[in-house]
This record gives C-alpha cells, structure tokens and sequence, in this order.
C-alpha cells in the first residue's frame, strides 16, 4: 500500500469535461471496472461524485504494469493529463464521457478482497447480502441518491423553519416509559437497579412543555422508536421532524406545513405542488376510498349501493343491509375479462382479509352476464350500473358487512386492483388532508377506548360536551398529511388545560393514579401556565421514499434494519457479557 503524501486530489470524478482537456489532475476512487485490451487498460474510477475513464498505455512500462494488477474496489490515486476522446467514442451517458485521463502516476492506496457482489443495483442479490455489506451496497448509484436526496430534504426543512423562527431544540433519547400506542423499547438503569429508561417514540410531551416554557415554535429532526411489527414503511427506529407550534389554530399548521412541502417538491423534484392542498375528513376518505391514506392518484372510488340493494332478492344483500350494514364496492374498469378462477383467487384473498364473501358481477352488453341478474329488477339493474358508471366489460366487485368493514374491504381491494392493473401513473404526486379523525378508537383486546392519534389530542369544539355520552362519535382536531397513499405526516392541536386533560384520561380509562404516575409532570405543567398549541410530525423516511420513487424505506435509510428488526451488518441485538448483566441486576429468564 502506498502513502497519500504528496498528492492532493485537484478533481472529483464527476466534474472533468472538454475544457479541462491538457489540464494535468490528480483523481481519487475505487476501481469500479477494469477493460484490459492488450495494448491499452482502462479504468472506470468511481468516486461519490461520478466515474472517469482512466488510461493506461504500456510506453510507461512501470505503470502499465501495475495497472495489470488492479482488481475491482481496489483505491487508487491516479495522476495524468485529460484528453478529449477521440471522435465517436465520446460516451453520452457518462457526465464526463468527453474526457479521459492518460495516467503518468499511480498510487495503490488500499487493495480489496472481490466483493460479495457487484457495484450493480440490476443484479440479482439477496437483500440479506446487501444489508450485510451495506457499506458495499452504498457506493452504488441509485442508493447513494437516495442520501443525498435525504440530505438535500433535511436542509430545506431546517432552512424553512429557521426562517419561520422556529427553534430547533434536542428532547432526551432516555425518558420514561409512557406505553401508549406501540411497545417501548426499555433501557436498564446501572445505578437504579430495576428501574428502566424508555427510549422516545415520540418527542410529544417534550415538545408540548417547550410550548409552557414559551420557545413558541420548535422544529427538531429527531430519531424516534417503537417496538412494533415492521413492514416496508416502518422501522423501529426512524425519523421525525417534529413541529410545535404555540398560540394558533389548525390552519396555522396546515398552512406551514403546506409552505415547506411546496419547497421541498419544487426543489427536490422540480414539481409544483397545487396549494391548497385538497381536504377530506375521515368519513368521506372511508365513505369514498375505504382508508384513512387514500391515493388520489386514480379513480376507481367506493360506491354505496345499500339502498338499491336493500330492494332486490338476493339474501346477501337484503340481509347485509337490514342487519344495520353497507352493501359497497368498486368497478374494475374492463374487468370482466377476468376469468372465474382469478375471482376465486381474489375473493380467497380477500377473505383472508376478512371478508365473508366477494360478489363479482361482469357487465354485458345488455345488463349483467351473472347467475345473480334473476335476483335483481331491471331498474335495480339499471340503478347499480349507473352508481359505479359502469359500462360493458366491466367488473363489479361488492361486499355486504357491517358498515366501516365494508368500506375498508373496498378500499383494500381498490388498491390491491390498481397495483396489479397498474392502473397507478407513475411521476404524480396526489397529497391531501385528512381531517377530523374520530377522537377514539375501542380496544378490543383491552375492552376499552384508546386515543385514536394520542391522548394529547383535543376533541372538535362541537364534541367537547358528547365526548363520555358518546365516545364512538367524538371527533378530534386531528390531522394526517397523506401523500399516494402514505401518511407522511400527523398531529393535531392539543388539550392544553388540566380538567380536559383529566376527562380525556378518565374516558380512556387511565386511573387518577395511573395518570399522575405517568404524566404527572405534563399535568402539573398544564397549571403553570400552558398556551394554547398544536404541532405535527412528519415520517422523514416515508416522505424520502416517496421523493426518491423507491417502495421500501430501508433504501432511504443509511443502516436500516430487518423486518424483523435485526442489524445484520453489525449483528445487533447482540448477547452481552453475564458481567454487563450483572451489573445491570439484571438475569435472563
Ligand atoms: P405519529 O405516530 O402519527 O405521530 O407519527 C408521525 C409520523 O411518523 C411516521 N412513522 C413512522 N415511520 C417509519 N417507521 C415507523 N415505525 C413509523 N411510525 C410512524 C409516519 C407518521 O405520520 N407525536 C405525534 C405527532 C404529533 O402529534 O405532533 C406522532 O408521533 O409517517
Ligand atoms: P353464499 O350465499 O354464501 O353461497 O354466497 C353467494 C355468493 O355471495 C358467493 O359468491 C359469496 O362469495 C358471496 N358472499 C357471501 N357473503 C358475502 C358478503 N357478506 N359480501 C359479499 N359477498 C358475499
């Protein structure tokens, strides 16, 4: 291995064009392929900023020698003077595809084992691979991107907040544990045996007793955590940014978070946002797309046929509707090319979902070509076509269940149909807001009411005096940001007095005692004097995959983990030494 001494690198790989031709420059990199033509070798070196060809010609027999012996991901210093390529071996799709370097010097810096795959995100390796060589797999293009668009995004938000005089101020990382919402992941304490630290899944008190110190507006990207099951969009620890805001209403906080988004979509993607951005409260995102996170990107909306299925003869129906439920579904435009066994297939899965049953009807030419048309009239016929405005060939897919079911077993559906028929235009950016959640939701498992977003939230100004006599309808001030189908981000405005806060706990069933063992000091703090205040957190990773045009966040993250939470480059978690849990008083059962 030889020393740097000496040398300075004067360019990156990424920057050398035809003006730079007879200049003689120093370039830094990996090896990134080796073209050995006789007479000629070339290098491809490739640094975070691009690749440069590189030329060796044996007259330097030394070098040309050594040029032999580089293999791929070896780190070279390479000193020579730029040349345009000659005529017609110009590379078009290389930034600096007009040049190339003659090497007069050359420094082996670091030699490299054959990695365990190739610098080539279009060949097929395990995830499992990558991961475990994620520093191998981060020198690829794509993935590379995806940090510098992170870093690019972070910029503007902490830029935007900044000049909105918004504070960026860092909440503890060991706290107390509040289990509300998915599991905490505990840390021993050494000098306190048996008592445990928790680390955030949110900054949320944190940032509401910034609000009673008077900071006003805080902004903090922030790493959270949560012991939850995992998925493509969700990792036990990701990042927020948190917004809090004090004296303002909702639309103080749609309107920045607007303001940022339009920044950050102009000056990531060169895409201009349509500001407003369009609301949906969350009945007509259920009633109308059977989610709360719809993706507006196509059509193929719920449709509620209950009063026109409540009049015909076929008993799933009639039964669905005088049982107190919905009979909805969706149209899959030229569906009925579908052949039987693909709706077998379909309604098997969506029974897995939890469905009874999955009536299909094809549309023909005149009315349906279906067992069922004998059950129903020609005008109910004619009434069901017209709701889902469907024409021949198509596909009516129904349910019959019990009212927000059905609803959410078409919405499942719907997305399920559009990613199979890519029906889904790629390029479009469809946000919304989703508005006036239900303030809470019922826990089966537990047999009580939970905060449906967290117990902090304030109920609408019209719920305030229903919410013990009729908790399943109360709304709250609530709110998601909801982009192709992600929710990207979420808050509302809060209860900032005691006696609320007390009546919210009390409805969640959450003694006096408990509350004042948990959230004691928040309580306590309401009766300092707390200003009126709200806030919202986006999901950074989610909000980057999205940008980046990627469907999992792990390619957004540096070192994510598995689904099943394991760090396989590291091989965390890890077995610690009995000494470490001695220390600790702690024994593993
Ligand atoms: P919430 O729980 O909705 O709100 O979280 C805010 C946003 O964080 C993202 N998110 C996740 N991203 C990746 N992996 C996960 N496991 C994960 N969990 C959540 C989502 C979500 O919209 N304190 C409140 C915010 C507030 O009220 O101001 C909170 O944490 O994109
Ligand atoms: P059955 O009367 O159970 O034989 O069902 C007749 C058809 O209706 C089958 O295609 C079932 O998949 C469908 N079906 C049954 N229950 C439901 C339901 N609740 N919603 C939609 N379709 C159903």
């Amino acid at each position: 291995m030889e020393s740097l001494e000496g040398w300075k690198r004067s360019h990156t790989c990424g920057e050398l064009v035809g003006e730079n031709s007879g200049q003689v420059v120093t370039l830094m990199g990996w090896v990134h392929r080796r073209r050995d033509h006789g007479d000629l070798i070339f290098v491809d070196l490739r640094d975070r900023y691009g690749m440069t060809q590189i030329v060796f010609n044996p007259e330097n027999k030394e070098i040309f020698q050594k040029a032999k012996d580089l293999r791929g991901e070896f780190v070279i210093a390479a000193r020579g003077e730029v040349r345009r390529r000659p005529a017609g071996l110009a590379n078009k799709n290389l930034g600096t595809g007009d040049i190339e370097v003659t090497v007069q010097q050359l420094k082996v810096l670091n030699r490299a084992k054959t990695p365990p795959f190739e610098i080539d995100e279009n060949i097929e390796v395990s995830e499992e691979i990558r991961l475990k060589y994620r520093y191998i797999d981060l020198r690829n293009a794509s993935i590379k991107n995806n940090l510098l668009i992170r870093h690019k995004t972070a910029q503007i938000f902490r830029d935007y907040f900044n000049r909105n005089n918004f504070v960026e101020v860092e909440t503890p990382i060991l706290m107390r544990s509040t289990p509300e919402g998915a599991r905490d992941y505990l840390v021993p304490s050494r000098i306190h045996h048996g008592r445990f630290y928790a680390l955030p899944q949110s900054p949320q008190t944190y940032k509401q007793l910034l609000m009673t110190a008077g900071m006003d507006r805080y902004y903090q990207i922030v790493r959270c955590f949560r012991d939850e099951d995992l998925r493509a969009d969700r990792q036990p620890e990701f990042t927020q940014v948190d917004v809090e805001m004090s004296f303002i209403e909702r639309d103080d906080i749609l309107a920045m978070v607007e303001g940022v988004m339009t920044e950050i979509f102009d000056k990531v993607l060169g895409h201009k946002l349509e500001i407003p951005v369009r609301h949906l409260t969350y009945a007509e995102a259920i009633r109308r797309f059977g989610t709360d996170k719809p993706d507006l990107r196509y059509g193929m909306e719920v449709v509620d046929i209950s009063a026109s299925a409540a009049n015909c003869d076929f008993k799933v129906f009639t039964e669905g509707v005088s049982s107190g439920g919905t009979v909805c579904g969706i149209c899959l435009s030229g569906g009925a090319k579908y052949s039987r066994k693909q709706i077998d297939v379909l309604t098997a899965e969506m029974k897995h979902e939890g469905a009874k049953g999955l009536v299909a009807i094809k549309v023909g030419k005149a009315g349906w070509d279906s067992p069922l048309v004998k059950f129903f009239s020609d005008n109910a016929v004619a009434k069901i076509n017209d709701a889902f405005a469907a024409g021949e060939g198509d596909l009516l897919l129904i349910f019959a269940d019990e009212k927000e079911k059905a609803f959410l077993l078409s919405g499942s559906l719907r997305t399920k149909l559009a990613r199979r028929e890519e029906l889904i235009p790629d390029n479009e950016y469809a946000l919304c807001w989703v508005t006036d959640f239900p303030l809470l939701e019922y826990d089966e498992d537990e047999k009580r009411y939970v905060a449906r977003h967290h117990p902090f939230t304030a109920p609408m100004d019209d719920d305030r005096d229903h919410m013990e006599s009729e908790p399943a309808v109360a709304r709250a001030k609530a709110y998601d940001l909801v982009l192709n189908g992600y929710e990207i981000a979420g808050g509302s405005i809060r209860i900032h007095d005691r006696e609320m806060q007390d009546r919210m706990f009390r409805l969640l069933d959450i003694s006096e005692e408990e509350a004042a063992d948990k959230f004691g000091f928040l309580l306590e703090a309401f009766e300092y004097g707390t200003p009126p205040h709200g806030g919202i957190a986006f999901g950074f990773d989610r909000l980057i995959m999205i940008l980046a045009n990627e469907n999992s966040i792990r390619k957004v993250i540096a070192f994510p983990k598995t689904n099943s939470a394991l760090s396989l480059m590291d091989g965390a978690p890890s077995n610690v030494k009995d000494s470490q849990l001695a220390e600790l008083g702690l024994k593993i059962l």
